[in-house]
């Protein structure tokens, strides 16, 4: 069974849960990319009638291509629904996000969602975050500063690149630097210290923001788990 086809089967599943007359916030990345799909398709096929806010240029396009109707976020007043993807979320629903860059638009979304869903294949539950490096929003100017801080924090940051050996530039127009922590981390600890540091933007952390995760486990059955203590600290 390939990952896509998990992706595809979180991503169909997750479509169902848009109803008419929503604001609907879209998420980035190869599993976004399918939910994204599937609403496009009810619209064409249903009828059905909602407003999005896309989390990143690239899920702009895909929608636009759609004809998903959309909103900037100037013009949204509230968010009814967030969709995302992620990258490790642990059993307390606490996630590393941003694997794609696009953490920032992604934590301003779900931050206003009255309800968030993220998607996944079967390989982003982990029973404790920090094998995945989480990434950190930093504006370019000073960020060797903020990665010394970080050095010296034992937080081993590496300057996001491209493939092509060129510097990752956000939507925004910020470097990424990867914070190379290890499971088990201290995460409420490491967001506090992140808070209050001079450059970031924001950080992958999102430590229990979404009403329910929805797990692909085959091409065409995928668990929903619902999260009945969101916005609670563990
Ligand atoms: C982008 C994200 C993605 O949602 C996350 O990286 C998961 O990506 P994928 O669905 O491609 O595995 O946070 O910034």
């Amino acid at each position: 069974m390939s990952k896509d086809a998990l992706k595809k089967a979180a991503g169909d599943k997750a479509a169902e849960y848009v109803k008419d007359g929503m604001v609907v916030g879209l998420g980035t990345g190869s599993t976004a990319f399918h939910v994204v799909n599937a609403i496009g398709k009810r619209i064409k096929e249903e009828g059905l009638q909602i407003q999005a806010i896309p989390t990143s240029i690239a899920t702009r396009d895909q929608a636009e291509g759609l004809g998903i109707p959309l909103l900037t976020i100037d013009e949204v007043t509230h968010v009814d629904l967030a969709i995302d993807g992620v990258d490790e979320i642990d059993p307390n629903f606490f996630a590393i996000k941003g694997g794609g860059g696009a953490l920032y638009r992604e934590k301003v979304i779900a931050s206003m969602a009255k309800e968030v869903i993220w998607i996944m294949d079967d390989s982003k539950p982990v029973e404790k975050i920090g094998a995945f490096p989480l990434p950190v929003e930093v504006a370019q100017y000073g960020y060797v500063q903020l990665q010394r801080k970080l050095e010296a924090m034992g937080c081993k940051p590496v300057l996001r690149v491209k493939d092509d050996g060129s510097t990752f530039v956000t939507d925004n127009g910020n470097y990424i630097l990867d914070l190379h922590l290890g499971a088990g981390f201290d995460a409420i600890g490491l967001q506090d210290k992140l808070a209050g540091m001079v450059g970031v933007l924001e950080h992958g952390l999102f430590l229990n923001m979404c009403d329910r995760i929805i797990v692909g486990r085959d091409e065409s059955t995928a668990e929903v788990i619902e999260n009945a203590t969101k916005g609670v600290s563990k």
